[in-house]
């Protein structure tokens, strides 16, 4: 043992210190808890201090009281070399968004349509500018906090969320009160929410960096991220982040406790462990000790909803953190997981977005752009100025038609809005706008700006292309896709690196990049690419090889050809080489791909060139199987075909038909003799008779639910079900 400091000398035996430590832990956290959630301080900072110092000593002396939980680990864990990869148990999506009353009513009428119900309550939340992250709280203590990343998969932030004092190190209710009241804490439940960077300290923090020669934050919603993605967590404790709770992620409850609530869901009835709505929820996560958002209300009409967009547009000046809208959600958990998503956006909620800020600039020059299809695409350089709380130097002009329509000349003065994410748009000709002499309509090339073919501008689009299959420019484009975030994730191939590696001719399709690493001494001479960065870059060619199939179908740039559609086409053809031989049919048979899409594939496989360029990526170790979630692929449902009619108790059609495509199958509106099975609701009609006429197996809803929830095809009629 080493020698005993003075210092430890004074300090009490372990089971003594164990004890001490864990009041000391329980004064600070109340303290936490009262200072920065509650707004009412118990302890003046001398006491506060004391407290943490004298626990500081006691973990030192003894490490292994130093727990996860312990607020002495909110001053940040030494710095890592990067971030853990994180994947969502439940993924983090996006939401839609409305900006008037009349998108408001078309998404609740939507929602009350698909569950075939009259009303439903709503919570009304402010839409906080700030990043999402996750936090997992497992027997009350948090565990790890993961940021939203790709919405998949994201990185794992929790030393520096720890340091974040208003994120509770520990859920746990506060009084007598509340044990009365409140539900449990979940043995494991993750919560989400969005953390920002205060307004107000937002100047202080950019003085400060501009003096340490670091570059400055463009907004406080940047330096939030900066702020929790630091690789030295001492660094993030420094900064006043701040957070709000507002969603649930993840629950789960397995202990003992939970009779009433297991008797509740014995009896059919949706329990959610004591949590029905998101509005108790909120409540219970604000007894556990979490920061929630206090503006937030409930809402029973689309009347009182507008009303509160109408108040927080009002505050949202008064706001120490920004705001760009209000979140709409259905209030009660057992309907929103009936409604679930649709695409990446819940049928439960929506986001009601202010109306983008204008401002009026002056538009210097017009360029054009060439993407990844060709499109050429103006876009405006304008004299730099703040909107929405960014500095905007260029906006997009959309297409040829825009400019002719609106009358945009190099010189004028125009108005620039930006609405949150959204790219800075050129919205019009600012009134009162004053030409010189010299001013002249503008001419939109037509040759392309890369290689110089000819451009065509069809009938039906608004669009201007360059048709050349070998333009560089398009070329750039599609690898820069390839390797971006949502496709096939190779950090490092940005614009820059694609544009060089292009350029000098170090790729020609995009199987290329498998070879890089065979020329490792040649990208060492290319700009600003040192031995770190170049091993980087080939490292992450080296991983993507075995991203999944979705992501390399979504990455390949086929024109129509997003990341859902690519899950469609991964879940039926579960290879690169069955998709190749995919007919126009079997393309047209999967639910969401339409002729446009499905005539495109066929052509895009048809293409020599690309034929060959898919032989190449497999023959280069790129040939990943499908990996799509759910049980879709074996489900017995998969590829069986539906009609759903009467009334159905525990879900409405629209919902039966839906999930039905989702395990696979296919969900019609007309009894043939196609149809596999007829599901039978109450007070069924002629589809009924039909089916019986043309000797279509009917099943009821509850050999229907069988069917979907536990696999369990129905007995053919006439046959007695199997035995267990
Ligand atoms: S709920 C599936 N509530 O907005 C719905 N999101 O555009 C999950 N956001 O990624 C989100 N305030 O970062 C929700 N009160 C609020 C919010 C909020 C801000 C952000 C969040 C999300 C984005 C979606």
């Amino acid at each position: 043992m080493p020698p005993q400091t003075p210092i430890d000398s004074d300090l009490p035996s372990p089971a003594d210190a164990g004890a001490r430590a864990a009041q000391l832990r329980a004064e600070i956290n109340r303290a936490n808890r009262l200072y920065y959630i509650e707004n009412a301080p118990e302890l003046d900072d001398a006491e506060w201090d004391a407290r943490m110092q004298e626990l500081v000593a006691l973990e030192k002396a003894h490490s292994e009281l130093r727990t996860p939980d312990s607020p002495t680990q909110r001053v940040g864990a030494p710095p890592s070399g990067g971030f853990e990869e994180v994947v969502h148990l439940v993924p983090m999506l996006s939401l839609g968004n409305v900006s008037d009353e009349d998108g408001l009513r078309a998404w609740h009428q939507r929602a009350l349509d698909y569950l075939e119900i009259d009303s439903a309550s709503m919570v009304c939340e402010l839409k906080i500018d700030g990043l999402a992250i996750a936090v997992t709280y497992r027997d009350g203590i948090l565990v790890r906090a993961a940021t939203r990343g790709d919405g998949e998969r994201g990185e794992d932030v929790t030393a520096n969320v720890r340091t974040i004092r208003s994120v509770p190190l520990v859920l746990e209710k506060d009084s007598e009160d509340d044990a009365q009241t409140l539900p449990d804490v979940p043995d494991v439940i993750e919560l989400r929410g969005e953390v920002y960077f205060p307004i107000s300290k937002f100047a202080a923090l950019n003085a400060e960096r501009e003096r340490a020669g670091l570059q400055a934050y463009v907004n406080p919603r940047n330096s939030a991220s900066g702020s929790l993605r630091q690789l030295d967590s001492g660094e993030t404790a420094k900064r006043p982040l701040d957070m709000f709770f507002y969603a649930l992620g993840y629950l789960e409850n397995k202990g003992e406790g939970n009779a009433r609530d297991e008797a509740r869901s014995e009896a059919g009835e949706d329990t959610d462990k004591g949590l029905a709505s998101h509005w108790d929820l909120l409540q219970a996560v604000k007894g556990w000790g979490g920061r929630v958002n206090p503006w937030t209300r409930r809402a029973e009409t689309i009347e009182e909803v507008m009303a509160a967009v109408a108040d927080a547009g009002e505050i949202r000046e008064s706001l120490d953190y920004g705001i760009d809208g209000v979140v709409v959600k259905i209030d009660s958990l057992a309907l929103q997981r009936r409604l679930g998503y649709v695409g990446r956006d819940p049928r439960w909620a929506i986001a009601y977005k202010f109306p983008a800020e204008q401002v009026e600039t002056i538009l210097k020059a017009i360029h054009v752009n060439v993407g990844r299809t060709g499109a050429l695409t103006p876009w405006a350089e304008l004299e730099p100025v703040v909107v929405g709380g960014v500095t905007v130097g260029r906006a997009t002009l959309h297409n040829r038609d825009e400019i002719k329509r609106k009358g945009f000349r190099e010189g004028d003065r125009v108005v620039v809005q930006r609405a949150g994410d959204v790219i800075p748009q050129v919205v019009e000709v600012a009134p009162g706008n004053r030409r010189s002499a010299d001013s002249a309509p503008y001419v939109f090339p037509d040759k392309c700006p890369s290689c110089g073919t000819t451009t065509i501008q069809t009938e039906d689009e608004a669009v201007t292309r360059c048709v050349n299959a070998t333009c560089p420019a398009q070329f750039e484009r599609l690898l820069e896709h390839f390797a971006s975030r949502g496709a096939l994730d190779i950090e490092g191939l940005g614009e820059r690196v694609a544009q060089d590696l292009v350029r000098l001719g170090f790729v020609s399709n995009i199987a290329d990049i498998y070879r890089l690493s065979e020329r490792r001494d040649d990208l060492l001479e290319l700009d600003k690419m040192g031995e770190k960065r170049v091993d980087n870059l080939l490292d992450a060619i080296e991983s993507s090889r075995s991203q999944p199939l979705p992501r390399l179908l979504f990455a390949l740039g086929i024109p129509g050809i997003g990341s859902e559609s690519a899950e469609w086409l991964s879940r039926r053809f579960h290879s690169l080489n069955g998709l190749k031989e995919a007919t126009e049919e079997e393309l047209l048979a999967i639910d969401g791909i339409g002729p446009v899409i499905a005539s495109t594939l066929v052509d895009y496989f048809a293409l020599e060139q690309n034929q060959r360029l898919i032989d190449q990526l497999i023959a280069r170790g790129v040939d990943p199987f499908d990996d799509t979630p759910g049980p879709s692929a074996d489900h017995p449902a998969n590829g069986v075909t539906f009609v759903v009619t009467g009334r159905l108790e525990s879900m409405s059609r629209s919902e039966a038909q839906s999930r039905i495509k989702t395990l696979g199958g296919k969900a019609t509106g007309t009894v043939t003799k196609k149809t596999d099975y007829l599901v039978a609701g109450a007070d069924a009609g002629s589809k009924l008779e039909k089916a019986n006429r043309l000797n279509i197996h009917v099943i009821d809803e509850e050999e229907f639910m069988a069917f979907l929830d536990r696999g369990l095809i129905p007995a053919a009629p006439g046959t007695e079900p199997p035995g267990e």
